[in-house]
């Protein structure tokens, strides 16, 4: 037996090339010629007819057409697909179609005729990129970007070559557009030297279908255009705009439009004027729409508050509901207060009824164990899309809410954080690649399944590619169940698991000090504000635990549309994994489960655990089917991973369990760490 596993380990080996994860889910290589009829040409469909050829897997000789014809069934760039061909109204619809009759073929699904149209018209990767080349939240290498040092603004032959990679991964996938800097935004970003540098990658980017974006500081006019105020009513103000987006422009003739963050977290903003995000959104809307730009203006703003920090978005944008020109969206994150492993939908989806709308959400886990931690974050995203606002009855989900089919919209958009870096892989974690994928096919369909997601990418990625040999003959029966599933499985579990071992049953933000990785319920320095320590969310007590948002605590709930604020505000009603997100209560409030919340709080945390180990067993039993490198990287990660969810759960139980008092149940593993040696050795991203 043990002979007959190694001989199959070593034939494994030697058809499985090591591979350092550069080529993403873009692996597969044409197996046979085919014949590609089409009477336009353009950059755009230059890139398609060469994809063709690079990644066709169908019959020898097959013939395909590729038609530019108006359909009126299809929209912007979508495109109608078939056995034969593609027909599309652009030329991007018809690269995009393109690669999904690759992905089918790939994935080693049929072909069926049917019309596949965006969900959203400007699907975008942020990216929290700085002129240095540092990212803010990046944990895959420094910024494809930007650089430091002497040149630094100097484009090369390799930036041309990653930004062309970067683009094709973009396009395949449906993305549309890159704010290529920080919300944090550097005024630097607007001068002449480093708007060359834009137009060089705009240009690259372009005929992928990629539009570029920039992130601007509120405060440009006085930081770097002489002026003395900012103040978005002002005529020098207005015309300094003016003349900038002009400019651009001139430079870039599909610029996409500004990316702001304003009046939060101590940027500059019209409120430093005492104007309106209204005003100031409008402003920026103006000068860009002669050339047909927006403005994706933030509503992630809070300032320091006792009362409730989760509150305050929708309190401060409501009221302006309506005051908004066209080409401005409003850019909400997922939830109320930051990306947590888990939070409700932001009340602002569906509320604002006559301002477009477009969800934020992170790919980088900043607050998901970073690169280090395999977590699938298309199971967060899909629960987002998915939840229900009852805004205008059932159906008015966030998704419907944003993509213009409940509230029709001039423009429609949503956003991931990039988790892109000059790493090798591009995202540090080979499964961080998924979820880099997963937001392009959310943006691109909303109504995708993380299943779904997960099966392609998985394919995409792991299939076994001996050349000149079709993919999808070896998605065997024994590939798929002794590989396919459960990876897919284990991606599946895997941020409800991070709940687990992280922020259980509504907890949040438990994190120590600004990093965002480790646990530090107990950190709150002096010097640090309280709504930026944990003990601000979880208030913890003697006398129980959990945030009071309900009638009679900060009436959160009431920022939700019936019947969802009273769901909430009940504790019958109130579903688990939001319990300690609306309520606070005693240790030995009886749970549905009938558990006391102490123990079911020692249950969530022991099973986070059990659930990486589980993981781990998972991936080692599939190392014949996955070469050397990546599997000894994802191997390695595991662990840490494993160990970082045992310092979670004695962290979170032995801290909280200074004002419960209660045993950890007996029949679970008890902690391994003391409490004084974790305080003291802050667990640090490693
Ligand atoms: C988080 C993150 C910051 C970021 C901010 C934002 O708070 O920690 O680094 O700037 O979100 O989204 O603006």
């Amino acid at each position: 037996m043990k002979v007959l596993f190694i001989t199959f380990m070593l034939i494994q080996s030697v058809f499985l090339q090591a591979e350092d994860g550069h080529d993403l889910w873009l692996r597969a290589k044409s197996t046979s010629p085919l014949n590609v009829i089409c009477l336009k040409k353009s950059p755009t469909i230059g890139i398609a007819l060469q994809e063709l050829e690079k990644g066709w897997q169908g019959k020898d000789g097959a013939k395909i057409v590729l038609v530019l014809k108006n359909n009126k069934e299809i929209r912007n760039d979508g495109f109608k697909i078939s056995p034969d061909g593609i027909q599309a109204n652009t030329d991007l619809g018809i690269l995009y179609g393109v690669y999904e009759l690759l992905r089918c073929q790939q994935t080693g699904e049929p072909v069926e005729e049917m019309i596949c149209n965006p969900s959203y018209g400007a699907r975008v990767l942020d990216h929290w990129d700085n002129p240095d080349g540092s990212i803010e939240r990046g944990y895959a290498g420094r910024s494809i970007f930007w650089r430091q040092g002497e040149n630094s603004l100097a484009v090369t032959q390799n930036d041309k070559t990653l930004w062309k990679e970067y683009a094709r991964a973009n396009a395949s996938i449906g993305i549309n557009g890159a704010v290529l800097n920080n919300v944090n935004a550097s005024p630097l970003i607007l001068s002449k030297e480093y708007m060359e540098r834009v137009k060089v990658i705009a240009e690259v980017l372009r005929p992928y279908g990629i539009k570029t974006y920039l992130s601007v500081k509120f405060s440009s006019p006085s930081l770097i255009g002489g002026l003395k105020t900012s103040d978005p009513l002002s005529a020098d103000v207005i015309k300094w705009w003016k003349d900038k987006v002009q400019e651009i422009y001139s430079m870039i003739p599909d610029f996409g439009g500004f990316l702001v963050k304003a009046s939060s977290e101590g940027q500059p903003g019209p409120q430093d004027y005492g104007r309106t995000h209204a005003d100031g959104a409008n402003m920026l809307a103006d000068a860009l729409k002669p050339f047909g730009g927006i403005v994706m203006w933030r509503a992630f703003v809070y300032s320091p508050t006792d009362l409730d920090r989760a509150k305050q978005a929708y309190t401060e944008f409501m009221p302006l509901d309506g005051q908004f020109r066209d080409n401005v969206i409003i850019q909400v994150k997922n939830g109320p207060v930051d990306f947590q492993p888990r939070e409700p939908f932001s009340p602002l989806f569906g509320a604002m009824k006559k301002t477009s709308v477009m969800p934020e959400f992170q790919i980088t886990q900043e607050y998901l164990g970073q690169a280090i931690h395999l977590v699938f974050l298309a199971t967060m995203w899909e629960e987002c899309l998915k939840s229900e606002t009852y805004q205008e009855g059932e159906g008015s989900t966030v998704a419907h809410c944003t993509d213009g089919s409940i509230y029709p919209r001039k423009y429609t958009a949503i956003a991931g954080v990039s988790n892109i870096g000059l790493d090798i892989n591009w995202c540090g974690h080979p499964f961080a690649q998924a979820n880099w994928y997963a937001f392009g096919r959310l943006a691109w369909n909303n109504s995708l399944t993380s299943e779904k997601i997960a099966d392609e990418w998985i394919k995409l990625t792991f299939s076994q590619v001996p050349s000149g040999q079709a993919l999808f003959t070896l998605f065997s029966t024994e590939w798929t169940e002794h590989f396919l599933l459960p990876v897919r499985q284990m991606m599946l579990q895997s941020r409800d698991a991070a709940i687990n071992y992280m922020m259980p049953l509504g907890f949040h933000h438990l994190f120590s000090a600004n990093e965002h990785y480790g646990p530090g319920p107990w950190w709150a320095p002096a010097r640090v504000r309280p709504d930026w320590t944990p003990p601000y969310y979880h208030k913890a007590d003697t006398n129980g635990v959990g945030f009071d948002r309900t009638y009679s605590g900060s009436d959160a709930v009431s920022q939700y549309h019936e019947p969802l604020g009273s769901q909430f505000n009940e504790l019958k009603t109130c579903p688990d994994r939001y319990l300690l997100w609306f309520h606070h209560l005693p240790w030995d409030y009886k749970m549905k489960s009938g558990r006391i919340l102490w123990d079911e709080i020692c249950y969530n945390y022991e099973t986070g655990l059990q659930q990486v180990r589980e993981f781990q067993k998972t991936w080692d039993k599939v190392e014949a089917y996955v070469d050397t490198a990546r599997f000894t990287l994802v191997q390695s990660k595991l662990r840490t991973q494993c160990r970082d969810a045992q310092v979670w759960k004695d962290a979170c139980l032995l801290y909280f369990q200074k004002f419960s008092h209660m045993p950890v149940p007996y029949d679970i593993e008890q902690p391994v760490y003391d409490l004084n040696y974790l305080i003291e050795n802050d667990m640090k991203r490693r």
